[in-house]
């Protein structure tokens, strides 16, 4: 069977049972800011299931497009997907368990509609000190053939559905069918994923508050759901959804991309299905006629960390060039029938896969190699191995510098068995918002990651700003400290008295000089007094005995022609974490907009790169 012949029985199915047709909504919910994404087919229908009367009628049924992003750790196995598209019929207080469950297994079961082996199929209800046991269900199923050791009698937390925020919610029952060679065992084990959950009822018949209380609801309603991928592998008995044509195209594609065969091993397998995944989600976000794009925030952030996640599994694989948007034209062909927007808004969906794979593709690899530089570091310190914990810093230089979501990070901890201090991460984001925010003067737009590039450039001219400072005022200007956004420079150093127009016309085209001749920038890690010894600037908090990172910008063509002994003092060389670019060339050019007392003997510069 192929997926448009599976939507269009359930479709006719629940039509012969008196119900309406309803079209899909939109993945952005309307008018509900708590939660980013459509999640169920019950979602855009909360308002009825809570009494309001719906115009289409009490018996509606459709198939919804869906994201979760709630089972992002799964997705890699067979059958979790963050974009799946869910068949759903309702009850808006009219039928209740008896003709849900019966119709159910009809559906199921008759050889005119899907005609599954009844003996591979098992269910669960719901059991549990909370509420009564769900008997009703119980005797339904057993009434329709069941057979008791086929039931399993579930608690709350298998066998009750709702919002996370609350509403309408019930107990449900749900349907498994056996995916594994052979006769399905006798007895059900919901642990046993050869058990494979296909749908579910939900008898929605509560109202979860605010407050965390649950109220009746005026109207018993039936919610159900079933997943179109997971039934359509089942009816073409395969064990893995991947192998179905709603994405083997997809994988096909990336076995293109990457010469590499799907099952050649478990890590490649895992990686092809995660790329056709996060694609195929990240497409449907961005061919919402909403328009989102990659950003640091809500739905944004959940399109940024799919494609950057595929990306760097799409590294794992070795593909070298830019490929998502590959995958994405594939995703489009597969589906465009169905949900037209992807078609109509393919060139948006291209371009922001193009442009977010490019901006991080810049900073991957230096970013992965830093987090290794940093885990080494932190391995030879006992005591965070002991607690196998990577800092707060870390993680947030990773962000703000290479564009690693907090996610990402975590995920290549998890890869040596580490947490990462994602208390810290957000406490230090804050802190950095909160002062970018208020050094630009205006909204922070959620733009770190978007800007890392732009972070750098600010880094490195802030070492040509100190150096060009210290040869025309004098060697005892000091850095007092630096701010930098993606939009300006702001820095602060001990000097005197206001600086002249001719002082800082000077310090400018100083600075651009150094730019157009484009001079390297040179790391090397050493100790502090060797640091201290050769000059370098900028020692603040570093602690005696410590290892630092010195970052030099010369002429290396000047210092080879002069033999390294020789040659003078390089133009800047500074103590500093880093990052910065490999050369000046790429700065552009460089301004002060504004120089301003700070406090006492503290002078301000606020720069900026054209
Ligand atoms: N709303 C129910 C679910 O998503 C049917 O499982």
């Amino acid at each position: 069977m192929v997926a448009s012949e599976l939507r269009q029985k359930y479709l006719e199915f629940f039509k012969s049972k008196g119900h309406a047709i309803i079209p899909s909504a939109s993945l952005i919910p309307e008018n509900d800011p708590t939660v980013l994404f459509t999640t169920a087919g019950m979602h855009p229908l909360v308002v009825y299931l809570l009494g309001e009367n719906h115009p289409a009628g009490k018996r509606l049924v459709n198939v919804q497009k869906c994201i979760r992003t709630n089972d992002i750790d799964e997705v890699g196995d067979a059958v979790h997907h963050t974009f799946f598209e869910m068949l759903g019929n309702w009850s808006l207080g009219d039928y209740f368990k008896k003709e849900a469950i019966t119709w159910s297994w009809e559906f199921l079961t008759s050889p005119q509609w899907l005609g599954l082996e009844k003996e591979k199929i098992a269910v669960s209800v719901f059991s549990d000190e909370s509420a009564p046991f769900d008997e009703e269900s119980y005797k339904i199923w057993l009434a329709l053939g069941v057979p008791e050791k086929r039931i399993a009698k579930l608690p709350q937390a298998n066998n009750w559905w709702g919002l996370e925020r609350g509403g309408p919610c019930g107990p449900d029952t749900e349907m498994f069918y056996w995916v594994g060679s052979g006769q399905a065992p006798e007895k059900f084990d919901d642990s046993d994923s050869r058990w494979v959950e296909i749908w579910n009822d939900v008898f929605m018949q509560f109202n979860k508050r605010s407050s965390g209380s649950y109220e009746p609801l005026a109207q018993k309603n039936v919610d159900t759901g079933m997943g179109l991928e997971r039934t359509l592998a089942v009816l073409n008995r395969m064990d893995d959804d991947y192998r179905t044509e709603l994405f083997w195209p997809l994988i096909e594609k990336i076995v293109e991309l990457s010469r590499k065969k799907y099952d050649s091993s478990v890590e490649t397998t895992r990686a092809m299905r995660i790329i056709a995944d996060h694609i195929k989600a990240a497409t449907f976000i961005l061919g919402d006629d909403k328009a989102i794009v990659p950003s640091n925030v809500d739905q944004g952030y959940v399109i940024r960390r799919l494609i950057r996640r595929a990306v760097r599994y799409g590294k794992q694989l070795g593909i070298e060039n830019i490929f998502t948007f590959k995958v994405a034209e594939v995703v489009i062909e597969i589906y465009k029938d169905i949900y037209s927007e992807l078609r109509n808004n393919k060139e948006f969906i291209v371009n922001q896969l193009v442009k977010e794979e490019e901006k991080f593709k810049k900073t991957l690899e230096r970013g992965i190699k830093e987090y290794q530089i940093q885990n080494e570091k932190i391995k030879m310190q006992n005591d965070n191995v002991k607690l196998k914990i990577i800092p707060a810093e870390v993680a947030f230089n990773l962000y703000q510098t290479y564009g690693f979501p907090i996610e990402l990070t975590e995920e290549l901890a998890k890869e040596d068995g580490f947490d990462v201090d994602k208390d810290g991460f957000f406490e230090a984001l804050k802190k950095h918002q909160e002062l970018s925010r208020a050094g630009a003067e205006q909204k922070f737009k959620g733009g770190l990651a978007d800007h890392s590039e732009q972070v750098v450039k600010y880094h490195t001219v802030a070492h040509l700003l100190l150096a060009a400072l210290r040869k025309v005022l004098g060697g005892n200007v000091n850095q007092k400290g630096a701010n930098i956004t993606e939009e300006r420079l702001r820095f602060d150093f001990l000097h005197g008295q206001k600086m002249t127009p001719e002082e800082i016309r000077q310090i400018e085209d100083m600075v651009n000089e150094k730019i157009k001749a484009d001079l390297s920038v040179q790391m090397e890690e050493m100790g502090l007094e060797e640091a201290k010894a050769q000059g370098a600037t900028g020692v603040f908090e570093s602690r005696y005995g410590e290892r630092v990172k010195v970052y030099t910008i010369a002429d290396p063509s000047l210092r080879q022609a002069q033999g390294k002994l020789s040659s003078g003092p390089p133009f800047s060389r500074e103590i500093c974490g880093g990052p910065h670019v490999e050369r000046t060339g790429i700065l552009g050019k460089f301004k002060i907009i504004k120089e301003e007392s700070s406090s006492a003997g503290v002078r301000r510069i606020k720069a900026v790169l054209e």
